[in-house]
């Protein structure tokens, strides 16, 4: 079978061909049509990842067959008994175990869950690790109510993406942050009350005057601007951290924190129950994941450097097929 193997850290991926995978034990083996990227692979592939190994198969999120379906996989496992958090024997499809990158994957069959019928293979790819994060940020954590004011940060993420398309469905009213007015008015069309340019120095006062306070924030980003998060969330707000792209800052104003009631969540993909809530809840409402370009797999490197430039509006995904 073809892979994209990673060797070693800051190493291109190479294309591979590998001997085919047998089915052995517990596991299942599905032929992988489609499995998109996250920043995860990117973290692993410049080596700010926890438990690093090499070779490895990168990829978390898979649309392929099983069976004659269509199924996606769960990419977490051991997730444990606690719904508050997950246990320490916690993995993520694609390190340590070989991931999707690759025209099959070894599974389990408790990991599968049948495709949403309304996706195609390639929407359904797009959705696992992203929707399930976006879900327990959003609805576990969050717990919105009807009307409730959301400020997601960096729409073009993938998770940010998947947060403002549940968010509208459950009826809030939503508010994004980008680098690219573009991607802002791209969420502006698709249902989003208003946006603004993180770019620009003081975009949590444009916040304040122009939308007012937030009742929920959702952030991947971390950093400097972790503390304008505090400033523009409502007395009795929530604020859900489930990334670090900008890493991390350590000027927060506590005063805020604590004289305005605030809750600070954090937030790491989700249960497999908050997996099976997460496709219900797409299928419920019929959301179709944004992918924002498909590529070879020959060009997973060029897949990867697209991701790392963080020009994308929504997921990036690979065909195994072509
Ligand atoms: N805890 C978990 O379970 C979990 C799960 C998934 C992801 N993550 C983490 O969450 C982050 C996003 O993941 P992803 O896969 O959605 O990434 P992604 O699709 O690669 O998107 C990254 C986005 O980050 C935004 N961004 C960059 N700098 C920013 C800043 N200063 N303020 C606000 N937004 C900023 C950009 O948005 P614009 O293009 O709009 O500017 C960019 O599109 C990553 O750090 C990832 O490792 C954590």
């Amino acid at each position: 079978m073809r892979a994209a193997l990673l060797s070693g850290i800051h190493q291109a991926l190479r294309i591979t061909d590998l001997d085919t995978l047998k089915q052995e034990g517990d596991s299942c083996l599905v032929d992988v049509h489609y499995c998109s990227l996250n920043h995860r692979d990117y973290w692993i592939s410049i080596g700010q990842y926890a438990g690093l190994k090499f070779p490895v198969i990168l990829g978390s999120d898979v649309c392929g067959s099983y069976d004659f379906k269509s199924v996606i996989i769960n990419p977490g496992t051991g997730w444990g008994p606690d719904h508050k958090a997950q246990s320490a024997l916690y993995k993520i499809l694609g390190l340590p175990e070989n991931g999707g990158l690759a025209e099959q994957v070894l599974t389990r069959p408790d990991r599968l869950h049948l495709k949403p019928a309304h996706l195609t293979d390639l929407e359904a790819a797009a959705l696992p690790l992203a929707g399930l994060t976006a879900f327990r940020a959003l609805v576990v954590k969050a717990k919105p109510q009807r009307n409730e004011s959301v400020l997601i940060t960096g729409i073009g993420g993938g998770v940010a993406l998947f947060a403002m398309q549940f968010a509208i469905a459950l009826g809030l009213k939503v508010y994004v942050t980008s680098s690219s007015d573009e991607k802002l008015n791209r969420a502006i069309s698709m249902g989003a009350s208003g946006g603004f340019n993180y770019k620009s120095a003081d975009w949590q006062k444009a916040v304040q005057s122009e939308a007012g306070l937030m009742d929920i924030i959702i952030d991947g980003a971390g950093g400097e601007d972790f503390g304008k998060l505090v400033k523009v969330a409502a007395p009795g707000g929530r604020i859900v951290s489930y990334g670090a792209t900008r890493g991390s800052w350590n000027g927060l104003q506590v005063q805020s924190v604590f004289w305005k009631q605030l809750s600070i969540f954090g937030s790491t993909m989700g249960s497999d129950e908050d997996f099976s809530n997460m496709i219900q809840m797409v299928n419920d409402y019929k959301i179709v994941p944004v992918v924002d370009r498909v590529f070879p797999l020959d060009q997973i490197n060029e897949a990867m450097q697209y991701m790392a430039a963080g020009s994308q509006f929504g997921k990036i995904v690979i065909d195994l097929r072509s």
